[in-house]
């Protein structure tokens, strides 16, 4: 089955692609000419990728694939949550919103330092019908940035039972145990059984 991956982000597609590629030709949504993904401003990282799924299905009548996710880190009450991509402003700009993290957590011993990453997967079908997964890592986040693979907070995200960061691991190695895994592993599943 063909579907359409609602991000425009090059690292999310590599990674959905390692993921569910085995059971559908999953294709990156400039394969949609013209395409405009919604704004991500709802309070739930569910609502979020619904709403993307569902514009892409809407409007090229082909099933979605689509994911909203995010960094909670406990020491800010879980901010930046489902607005991490936007944490220090509307650029959306990755090394800006690491340099801020960094500074809010100035002086935060490690135990003090907690955080996850979350990401929800939607599958959208042309017929109406939806479903919805969540994955998560628990973690921590280092005292400075570390590695250059992945993308966003990568360098800043340790997973627990580790010393390194995301961005020091292989993709392979990320994406055994990462938050998008877990998500669209399920959805997997679900695109086997239609
Ligand atoms: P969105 O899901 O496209 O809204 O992205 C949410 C934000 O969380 C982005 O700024 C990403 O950089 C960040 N994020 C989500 N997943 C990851 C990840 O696996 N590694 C690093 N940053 C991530």
């Amino acid at each position: 089955m063909r579907v359409v991956l609602a991000t425009s982000n090059a690292g999310k597609l590599a990674e959905v692609l390692a993921i569910v590629g085995p059971a559908a030709d999953v294709a990156a949504l400039e394969a949609l000419a013209g395409i405009e993904l919604p704004p991500e401003d709802g309070d739930t990282y569910e609502e979020n990728a619904l709403v993307k799924g569902r514009a892409v299905t809407r409007a090229a009548g082909v099933p979605a694939l689509a994911d909203d996710s995010g960094l909670e880190v406990d020491a800010l009450g879980g901010a930046p949550g489902v607005r991490s991509s936007r944490y220090a402003g509307p650029a959306c700009d990755p090394v800006a919103n690491n340099d801020k993290l960094l500074r809010e957590l100035d002086g935060v011993p490690a135990r003090a330092r907690g955080a996850r990453f979350v990401c929800v997967a939607a599958l959208v079908i042309p017929d109406g019908r939806e479903w919805l997964a969540r994955g998560e890592v628990e973690g921590r986040i280092a005292d400075g940035s570390r590695g250059t693979g992945g993308f966003g907070y990568d360098p800043l995200f340790i997973p627990a039972g580790y010393e390194c960061t995301f961005a020091e691991m292989t993709s392979e190695e990320k994406n055994e145990i990462s938050h998008r895994t877990r998500a669209f592993q399920a959805i997997k599943t679900f695109l086997e059984e239609i």
